[in-house]
C-alpha cells in the first residue's frame, strides 16, 4: 500500500464500512505514532484489563487493528491465545513478518460478522459463540455506526468470565482539568457533529461504551477517563506526547477529514474553507484543550 497514488491522492478503503480516514502509509505512521501517545496517556502500559486472568486464555480479537500495533502486543502478553487482527483494510506486511506466532489477522467488517456471503471464514471463525477470553477495541469512533449491534457480536463471542476493553473518544473539546466543553458553541462543531450523525456516526464512543455493554448483556468492571489533548499542558503531564503528536501528524489531516464530513452533508467549498479555518483556530486555541478518551471494561457474566 503505497503514501497515495498517481495523482498525490490519499488511499481509502473500498469496503461498506462508515470509516473516513484513509489506509496509506502515512496514516500508519499516524496510528503507530498515536498509539505509542496512548501508552504515555494511559501511565505506561496499552491495555487496563485484569490479564492476570487471562492466562489460559485460547483466543482474542484486536477489532479495528489498523497497523496491528496493539495485536502484537496482547499476542506477546497472552501467548497460549491465538489473537486475531481484524481489519477492513490490510495490516503492513512488515508487522505481520515481525509478528508472533500466536498473531492471526483477517479482513473483514465487524458489523457484518453474520453476513456469510461478504466475511470470510475467518470472521465467522472469530466471532463464534462464546469462543472469545479478550475482546479489544480502540479508536473505532469514526468507523462503527451501530455500536449497539458491535457490543452484542461482542458479548455473544465472549466466554463466561472473558472480558471486553474500549478505549475511545468522546468527539468534544474541553477545557485543560475540568469538564467545562468549549466546543458546543463553535458553529463549525455543529456542522461537523450533524455530518457525523447523518452517517450514524457517535460523538460519544468513549463514555457511551459503559451503558451499551450493560445493555449488552455484559458486567462493567471500571471505567477510566484520560485527557487526549490537542495542546500539550503542563497540567496533564501525561498528555505531553499525545498533544506534540495531535500538532505534528493528526491536524494536518483535518482538512480532508473535514472536507469529506461536511461534503457528505451538503456543504458548498466557500462553506467547508470557512468552517475549517474556524476549525483549525478554535482547536488549538488554549493550553491543555483537550478530548475526553475513556476506557471501558467489562466481563460477561
Ligand atoms: C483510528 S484507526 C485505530 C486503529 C487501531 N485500533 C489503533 O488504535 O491503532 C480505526 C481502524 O478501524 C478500522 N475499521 C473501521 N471500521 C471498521 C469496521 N467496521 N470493521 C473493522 N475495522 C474497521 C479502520 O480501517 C482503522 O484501521
Amino acid at each position: 500500500m503505497g503514501d497515495s497514488n498517481e495523482n498525490g491522492e490519499r488511499q481509502y478503503h473500498n469496503t461498506n464500512s462508515a470509516y473516513v480516514l484513509p489506509n496509506d502509509a502515512r496514516e500508519q505512521d499516524r496510528l503507530d505514532t498515536q498509539a505509542a501517545a496512548i501508552v504515555e496517556m494511559l501511565g505506561g502500559a496499552p491495555f487496563l484489563a485484569p490479564f492476570e486472568g487471562l492466562k489460559n486464555a485460547s483466543k482474542a480479537v484486536d477489532v479495528g487493528c489498523g497497523t496491528g500495533v496493539a495485536t502484537v502486543q496482547i499476542a506477546n502478553k497472552i501467548p497460549s491465545a491465538k489473537v486475531y487482527g481484524l481489519d477492513i483494510s490490510p495490516v503492513p506486511p512488515a508487522v505481520q513478518k515481525i509478528a508472533p506466532g500466536n498473531a492471526a489477522w483477517a479482513i473483514g467488517n465487524v458489523l457484518d460478522v453474520d453476513n456469510k456471503e461478504s466475511e470470510g471464514e475467518a470472521c465467522q471463525e472469530i466471532f463464534a459463540p462464546s469462543g472469545l477470553d479478550y475482546v479489544f477495541g480502540r479508536m473505532l469512533f469514526l468507523g462503527l455506526n451501530d455500536w449497539s449491534r458491535y457490543f452484542s457480536i461482542a458479548s455473544r463471542a465472549l466466554k463466561s468470565g472473558g472480558i471486553i476493553e474500549h478505549q475511545d473518544l468522546d468527539w468534544a473539546f474541553y477545557r485543560v482539568a475540568s469538564s467545562e466543553c468549549l466546543s458546543d458553541k463553535w458553529e463549525w462543531y455543529q456542522a461537523v457533529v450533524s455530518g457525523l450523525k447523518k452517517a450514524g456516526l457517535s460523538t460519544r464512543s468513549g463514555s457511551g461504551a459503559a451503558q451499551l455493554m450493560a445493555e449488552a448483556g455484559l458486567e462493567v468492571i471500571g471505567t477510566h477517563t484520560f485527557e487526549f489533548s490537542f495542546v500539550p499542558s503542563t497540567k496533564t503531564p501525561n498528555s505531553q506526547a499525545m498533544g506534540r503528536y495531535v500538532q505534528a501528524k493528526l491536524l494536518p489531516n483535518y482538512p480532508e477529514l473535514l472536507r469529506k464530513i461536511l461534503s457528505d452533508s451538503g456543504a458548498s467549498e466557500e462553506e467547508i474553507k470557512r468552517l475549517s479555518e474556524q476549525c483549525l483556530r478554535d482547536i488549538v486555541s488554549e493550553e491543555g484543550i483537550h478530548q475526553k478518551y475513556t476506557v471501558t471494561i467489562a466481563r460477561k457474566p
